[in-house]
């Protein structure tokens, strides 16, 4: 009912997928359908939508358990297990790809799979929008939220709705340090965007209306390569932004991803390539493995139950920032491996280039500089200076 307090939560896993890294199998989405159709009879949740973007099985879930509910994210490891096994039986490409661990403990976070989950009081009518993205990373949407909450040439409302004219709160995570700090809007836009302007490290995870302490976004924070060490995959995020009275209208939601921006992700998780925005019916990664996509649904809340989904880039309003994704892909291509497209040395840290590397080590003969060279590593930022 309205007035009433519902949890959304998004969660996602890369569980295998068809013919590569590619797009995820009907039977798998089935599988993990009947999981949570069951849950459904049981009143675990009150509704749920099952998608995939690219090899990301997506679950949409409402429930009134809160946020990080070990029922919950059970349920949702009871799933992706579910979904896995029917991929083991088809021999899906990288079965069973986002789960880390064989043993759940509570909750998915640290396990492999995204999580996005917000607890709102229902308002008397909740439009939602729920983004999905493959082949890239959680910094992705730093970018489009700091455009969607705090820029008044995006977002109309900052100047002329008095609800939303106070700013935005923005709760930054730096993903390195396990660290996180809350930036006000406008007063410190310069202080946020000097973070996240570095969205491998510093993620947008949650975005609170400042008048009222409302959260208006939610996004999942799971950096894959950090929880395992190594290259297990990007961490195609996902995100849940509050739409209309007193937050940004769907139109401002939507508006900043007309701009299909650089994105770090695409083949091997090791190169820059623009976010492309696409409907469901092209919710899948081919050339050079994309370009990294993302895909909106519009729900409305009601009765804590989903209505919708729209499929909100399917439409031909984002037809030329398709067009424009395909050119900078031609453009960055033809770089082959060269900087920028392909990423810098701390991302490439966590892919499998070390280990070719590697074998060059000793190879490596000492010469005279006629100077010493003072290294910093510039995204250790409060990090030691070193030879
Ligand atoms: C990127 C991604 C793909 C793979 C690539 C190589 O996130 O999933 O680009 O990295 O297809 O995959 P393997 O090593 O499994 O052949
Ligand atoms: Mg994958
Ligand atoms: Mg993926």
């Amino acid at each position: 009912m309205p007035g009433q307090k519902v949890t959304i939560s998004v969660i996602k896993a890369d569980i295998g997928s068809i013919a590569g890294h590619h797009k995820v199998h009907p039977d798998t989405i089935l599988a993990a359908s009947r999981v949570l159709s069951e849950a459904k009879r049981k009143g675990v949740i009150k509704s749920f939508y099952v998608t995939h973007v690219g090899d990301d099985l997506q679950l949409i879930m409402t429930h009134f358990k809160g946020v990080d509910s070990p029922e919950i994210h059970g349920l949702a490891w009871d799933a992706f297990k579910e979904a896995a096994k029917v991929a083991k039986e088809l021999g899906l490409y990288a079965a069973g790809q986002d789960l880390l661990s064989d043993a759940f403990s509570g909750n998915v976070r640290g396990l492999g799979p995204g999580v996005a989950e917000m607890e709102i009081v229902e308002r008397p009518s909740e439009p939602i929008v729920v983004f999905m993205a493959d082949k890239t990373e959680p910094g992705a949407f730093n970018l489009p939220l700091y455009r969607i909450f705090a820029d008044p040439f995006n977002t109309a409302g900052l100047v002329i709705d008095p609800r939303m004219h106070d700013g935005f709160t923005f709760e930054v995570l730096d993903v390195y340090e396990g660290k996180m700090v809350k930036l006000n809007t406008p007063e410190e836009s310069y202080d946020l965007l000097a973070l996240i302007g570095t969205p491998g490290r510093y993620v947008v995870k949650r975005v609170y209306r400042k008048s009222d302490g409302e959260i208006g976004a939610v996004v999942s924070s799971e950096r894959l390569n950090l929880i395992a060490g190594k290259y297990v995959g990007k961490d195609d995020p996902v995100m849940i932004v509050r739409a209309q009275s007193g937050f940004p209208a769907l139109g401002e939601i939507l508006e900043p991803f007309s701009f299909p921006h650089l994105v770090a992700g695409w083949m091997r998780g090791s190169h820059h390539g623009p976010l492309m925005p696409v409907g469901l019916k092209d919710a899948k990664c081919t050339r050079f493995d994309g370009p990294p996509r993302v895909v909106a649904l519009g729900f409305q809340v009601h009765n804590g139950e989903l209505i919708g989904p729209s499929d909100l880039f399917d439409d031909v309003a984002f037809d030329e920032t398709r067009r424009l994704a395909q050119q900078i892909a031609d453009y960055l291509r033809r770089h082959g491996p060269f900087m920028p497209h392909r990423l810098g040395p701390e991302e490439m840290e966590y892919t499998t280039l070390p280990a070719v590397l590697e074998k060059l080590k000793d190879r490596f003969v000492k010469v005279e500089m006629g100077y010493t060279p003072h290294v910093k590593r510039s995204e250790e930022l409060s990090g030691p200076e070193h030879d």
